[in-house]
């Protein structure tokens, strides 16, 4: 059966104290309506309708996509008024209601809901709350059947004591939701167009509601203020550790663990306290990975060790290789097998061989670095001239002394030498010396200067 989607998104979020609209802050480094709208693409719906409001222009630039279909709710006017603004575009035969700050939904709790909608039934989403102060309460009849949605405001004592909630989540028929929009009203305590009151009138046509309950209420949950929004980021932190735990991960702890994005983890891989994973990064078996550490769309091969306080940007790591503390590998950098990186260290744009090192405190910035080359301490690629960059080539064996400036371009064959100091403007040929330095001369019997007293 065909499907539409609809995400309400238009609410100005007063709380959040912001100039971002609300559905555009963060969970985990991606939009609550980011999250949302991944989890209606996962349903493979035919149409995804976005109901834009507040910071509208924002909200379309920020998140654009040939797939989505933006809708502009000039004036807040309910929930129902909101989804009524998208029907010209709905031609499904079923049409799911999400929203855009709502964003732990699950597909697999949307696909079991979306089991249960049928031409003749409705499916809604509801969970059950110690305190359901603010939700529509879900009014069963005697033989436990779905008779109406009560939002808090309008309901009697009585229905408030119902503890079973209205996440706001719902399937209708999308032959049928036309006409009960159209017959909705504003009469009630807040004057607003109700999309919940569709439900007593699917009742009164003779169609049945069924219901379904998310497995974790946090799925359900919005986010009004930055509290909320708060505990929505460490409900989803502690999913992710969790699922990478199960995956054999070990994580030192899993409450000071973050992923904003996507990882890709092996067997027997070990993750220190307070470790943030960014963007796509991909992890293999065995990897270590101290604390401290920033990751972010970067690859670590088998075995691979990133020592503490490193921050990883766009880099490859390769088998044994290692890294840190203090390492940072800027976009480009690759590290060969066992090869090693060590403290304060800057990579940028640099390719170091197999087995190659540099041990300390250096900037290798546009370098191809060969195969067991050795970078001695302090070592500078001075790869910009104030207006260009110029690569330095290395080849395989290369031994570059302390404190060696390397003035690209530059070439320096397999086996070449830079003494200690040196600042090496032209290229060294294979097994040559490059000395590029003032020669050191001895005064004998120097005397200090004294002070005078
Ligand atoms: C709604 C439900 C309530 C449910 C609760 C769950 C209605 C009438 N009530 O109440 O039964 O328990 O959610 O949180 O549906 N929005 C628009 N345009 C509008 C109004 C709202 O896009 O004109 C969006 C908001 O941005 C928000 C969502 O719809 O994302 C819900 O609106 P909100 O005003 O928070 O509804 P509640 O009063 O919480
Ligand atoms: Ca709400």
């Amino acid at each position: 059966m065909s499907l539409d989607i609809v995400i309400l998104a238009a609410g100005q979020g007063t709380r959040m104290r912001s100039a971002l609209p609300k559905v555009l802050h963060p969970v985990a480094g991606k939009s609550m309506l980011g999250h949302v709208i991944d989890t209606a693409r996962a349903l493979q719906p035919q149409s995804i309708q976005v109901v834009i409001g507040h910071g509208a222009e924002q909200v379309r630039q920020r998140l654009a996509g040939e797939d989505l279909n933006y809708v502009v709710q000039a004036e807040q006017l309910g929930t129902g008024h909101a989804v009524a603004q998208a029907l010209p575009n709905l031609s499904a035969e079923r049409v799911l209601i999400l929203y855009g700050d709502v964003p732990l939904i699950e597909a697999d709790t949307l696909q079991r809901l979306l089991q249960k909608v049928g031409p003749e039934q409705l499916a809604l989403l509801t969970v059950k709350l110690d305190d359901p102060t603010g939700y529509g309460r879900i009014v069963r009849d005697a033989r436990g059947e779905v008779q109406a949605i009560v939002e808090h405001k309008d309901a009697s004592d009585e229905q408030k004591a119902i503890r079973e909630g209205n996440t706001g989540i719902l399937a209708v028929p999308g032959s049928r939701i036309g006409e009960w929009l159209g017959r909705l009203s504003n009469s009630n305590a807040q004057g607003e167009y109700y999309l919940t009151d569709v439900i007593a009138m699917a009742v009164a046509d003779g169609l049945r509601v069924a219901t379904e309950q998310p497995l974790d209420a946090m799925e359900v949950q919005g986010a009004n203020d930055r509290i909320q929004l708060a505990e929505l980021e460490r409900h989803y932190q502690q999913r992710a550790a969790r699922r990478l735990m199960a995956r054999g991960v070990t994580l030192r702890d899993p409450a000071r663990f973050d992923l904003r994005g996507e990882v890709e983890v092996g067997r027997d891989v070990l993750i220190d306290v307070n470790v943030v994973l960014e963007g796509t990064v991909v992890i293999e078996d065995d990897v270590q990975i101290g604390p401290n550490c920033v990751i972010k769309d970067s690859t670590l091969r088998r075995g691979a060790i990133v020592k503490a306080n490193s921050h990883l940007e766009g880099a490859v790591v390769g088998e044994s290789a290692d890294c840190g503390p203090f390492a940072r590998l800027r976009p480009g950098s690759v590290l060969g097998a066992k090869a090693h990186v060590g403290n304060f260290v800057e990579l940028k744009n640099a390719t170091l061989g197999d087995g190659a090192k540099a041990g300390h405190l250096s900037y290798l910035g546009d370098a191809e670095i060969g195969a067991r080359t050795n970078i001695g301490a302090g070592t500078i690629t001075c790869n910009y001239d104030g207006a260009n960059k110029f690569r330095t080539v290395m080849g395989e064996d290369v031994f570059i002394g302390s404190n060696s400036s390397l003035v690209a371009p530059l070439n320096l064959g397999d086996g070449a030498t830079t003494g200690a100091g040196s600042t090496i403007t032209e290229d060294v040929p294979a097994h040559t010396l490059g000395l590029g330095r003032g020669r050191q001369r001895n005064i004998e019997g120097w005397q200090r200067p004294k002070k005078q007293s």
